[in-house]
């Protein structure tokens, strides 16, 4: 089965080829310096690019997968959630896409296609899949952060999320506190390789709670605290360096620690974790280190799949269709506040 998928639930345009499990396109166009002039996201200015973007987009991804747009046997986009102008543009492109060419339409939920972004891995998902179920995932990114208990193929349960901001959020936040440009998470991490993450400790929220919720807007307070009390810190490079690591090893250790308690309780053998903040390097070895120790298998996404893509929808509308989940109605709306149950 060949599908074109589309994304744009916030400030990535993304559209992709994907077939029998494979992602064979994935073009992706970031609005990030646009928005960086206002400090974040601005709605309205990204529902527009995304409109400008998408067909060129659409044939720019056939192209590299060398496919026609009429060998498409169904179009997918994200539902929800997210911005609802953002989301407006790609789901109403793809249902007026299927439409005329008479082919099924996938809505697709946005944490659902990270959920299971992990299991792409050029095969078709399914097929090592069931081997690593039950398995508890961590979600982590700009908008979400949430700890999810996957049961079977397609079967999962939020076990919590974020009661404030999410991690990226954090890092952005934190990242604008400090000066850099937004979004500031890969820069952060950057700058944290070469600082010392024990230099100044910042809290580390909810980690002794014994649920699977998080909070970080405290965190980003306390750094807000922290250079109010320590002017001119920001004049000097290492001790930038040193606040990054710091609060980085924060953010990380509530992450890790949250997501092996959760996989313990559960009595899982398996963890994956997906989403933007995945691309953090700090947290890739840290999940790496404590899963080891724990003798859990870990399923990291790819980075090219952690941060918002098309690959990532048509992946999961394709399995939905062949297991026989049914279409989305060409007449269906946008679900911005859409949770993931
Ligand atoms: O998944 P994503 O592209 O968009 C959302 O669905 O939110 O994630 C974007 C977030 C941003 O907050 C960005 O700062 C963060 O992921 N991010 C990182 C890194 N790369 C992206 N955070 C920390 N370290 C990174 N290397
Ligand atoms: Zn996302």
């Amino acid at each position: 089965m060949t599908l074109l998928a589309i994304e744009t639930s916030c400030d990535e345009t993304s559209v992709a080829v994907v077939r029998d499990g494979q992602v064979l396109s994935n073009v992706v166009s970031s609005q990030m310096q646009m928005h960086a002039e206002y400090g974040g996201v601005v709605p309205e200015l990204a529902a527009r690019e995304h409109l400008r973007n998408l067909l060129p987009m659409a044939r720019s991804a056939l192209e590299t997968a060398r496919f026609e747009i009429r060998q498409m046997d169904a179009v997918a986009a994200t539902q929800g959630p997210g911005l609802p102008s953002a989301l407006m543009a790609g789901f109403q492109a793809g249902q007026a896409l299927a439409y005329a060419l008479r082919k099924p339409f996938v809505g697709i939920h946005h944490h659902e296609a990270h959920l299971y972004s992990p299991w792409i891995t050029g095969n078709p998902p399914a097929a090592e899949f069931a081997d690593f179920q039950p398995s508890v995932s961590l979600i982590v990114s700009g908008g979400h952060t949430m700890l999810v208990h996957v049961e079977s193929e397609l079967h999962h349960r939020a076990l919590g999320s974020t009661l404030d901001d999410a991690a990226g959020e954090c890092f952005d936040k934190v990242g604008k506190l400090i000066g850099l440009s937004y979004p500031a998470g890969p820069e952060i991490d950057r700058l944290a390789e070469g600082g010392n993450p024990k230099a100044f400790l910042f809290p580390r929220p909810l980690i002794a709670a014994m649920n699977d919720d998080f909070s970080f807007s405290g965190l980003k307070t306390s750094v807000r605290y922290f250079l109010r009390d320590h002017p001119g810190i920001l004049d000097d490079p290492q001790s930038i360096r040193d606040l990054c690591a710091s609060v980085q090893a924060a953010i990380v250790e509530v992450l890790i620690s949250k997501t092996i308690r959760a996989a313990s309780r559960m009595g899982v053998r398996c963890v994956t974790a997906s989403g933007g903040v995945t691309c953090n390097r700090a947290l890739r070895r840290a999940l790496a280190g404590a899963c080891q120790r724990q003798q859990i298998t870990l399923r990291l996404a790819s980075p090219g799949l952690c941060t918002d893509n098309a690959g990532m929808i048509g992946v999961l509308a394709e399995w939905k269709l062949l297991r026989g989940q049914p279409a989305t109605d060409l007449e269906a709306d946008v679900l911005p506040n859409w949770t993931l149950a």
